[in-house]
């Protein structure tokens, strides 16, 4: 991709949550200073780019380019996004978890350098979109008459509605409490979760479990599912039929556990739930309904892993949906 594409969408996703300050990555120094018109020299142009990121002590070795420095400074700080992915991560796409990285998720908040500060977390969330129980209609009575989730589990794993079983090792229920109150909803199992039939079991899933934390939720007390039950080939996105296949046993999960809250992890798990086109920065921060239970849309965290500056905002979105649950349990 052209470095002018690469910053514009850049620029595009930071002004989607917000943002007004940026931590570019991906981009040469060389390359950013062209766009914004700085000339190639000695001491003026680092003293532009300073204000940005600070550099990393020693980083800039002699022979080194200067932007090995830059982007080292960024990754010392923790504040820096992967370089772009054009495919959705998910949490077999990652490396290998880190134990020395796990700062609980609110200290991992404190510490993320170059945000503004949370804008008015407590105002009162605006209602937003509802989907509702015309779904019902949509079950087929096999999946309507399960009677509990082991039931519905058992119909998932011998599941032949779309062509995704045949590719998939394990199918992927969803785990938890019968009867939580509180829902993560994601997009589809990568490979960790295909391989163990466990949702959220890679990285990402490590990530969410401390997201959770953060607000005093264990994963044992909460149920965690996806949108799409059986891995899609090489993690590429669901198909508009695969989602229309697997939605009947979402919808009848949703009605067994019958949440107070639900969090919709990443675009595609919120675009899904709620039948929208809107993009996350949309649908953040309102409270919309899925067959009448609160939900909230949050970014996924596997985009967490990529871009840290998302780690706030989902600290946010994570506080709103415990507040909905603390006021429906009050
Ligand atoms: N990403 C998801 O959306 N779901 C999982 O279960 C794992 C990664
Ligand atoms: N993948 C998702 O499913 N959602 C995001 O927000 C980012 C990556």
């Amino acid at each position: 991709m052209k470095a002018e594409d690469l910053l514009r969408r850049y620029l595009e996703q930071r002004r989607e949550m917000g943002e007004t300050e940026l931590v570019l990555d991906g981009l040469s120094v060389e390359e950013v200073m062209k766009l914004v018109g700085i000339k190639r020299g000695k001491g003026a142009p680092l003293e532009r780019a300073r204000p940005i990121v600070r550099e990393a002590e020693g980083a800039s070795a002699a022979g080194e380019p200067a932007s090995a420095g830059w982007r080292d400074a960024l990754r010392v700080s923790g504040a820096a996004p992967q370089p772009p992915r054009a495919e959705p991560i998910r949490s077999d796409d990652l490396p290998a978890a880190r134990p020395a990285r796990s700062a609980p998720f609110a200290e991992q908040v404190a510490a993320e350098p170059e945000l503004p500060a949370p804008a008015a977390p407590l105002a009162p969330a605006p209602p937003g979109l509802v989907v509702g129980s015309a779904e019902m209609e949509r079950v087929p009575p096999d999946i309507a008459a399960a009677v509990d989730l082991d039931q519905l589990a058992e119909l998932i794993r011998r599941c032949t509605r779309c062509d995704l079983y045949k590719t998939a090792i394990n199918a992927v229920p969803g785990e938890g409490s019968p009867h939580a109150d509180f829902m993560c909803v994601g997009e589809a199992p990568g490979a960790q979760e295909d391989a163990t039939g466990r949702p959220f079991y890679g990285q990402a899933g490590q990530l969410l479990t401390k997201i959770l934390q953060a607000v005093n939720l264990s994963r044992e007390e909460v149920f965690i599912l996806n949108v799409l039950k059986h891995r899609p080939p090489g993690n590429r996105n669901p198909l508009p039929d695969e989602v229309s296949a697997c939605r009947p046993y979402l919808v009848r999960q949703v009605h067994l556990v019958a949440p107070k809250v639900i969090l919709a992890l990443g675009t595609f798990a919120a675009q899904s739930l709620l039948e929208t086109k809107l993009s996350i920065g949309k649908l953040r921060g309102s409270v919309h309904r899925y067959h009448g239970i609160p939900v909230i849309v949050t970014y996924h965290p596997a985009a967490l892993l990529r871009n840290p500056a998302w780690k706030r905002p989902t600290w946010e979105d994570v506080q709103l949906a415990r507040r909905i649950l603390d006021s429906a349990s009050a």
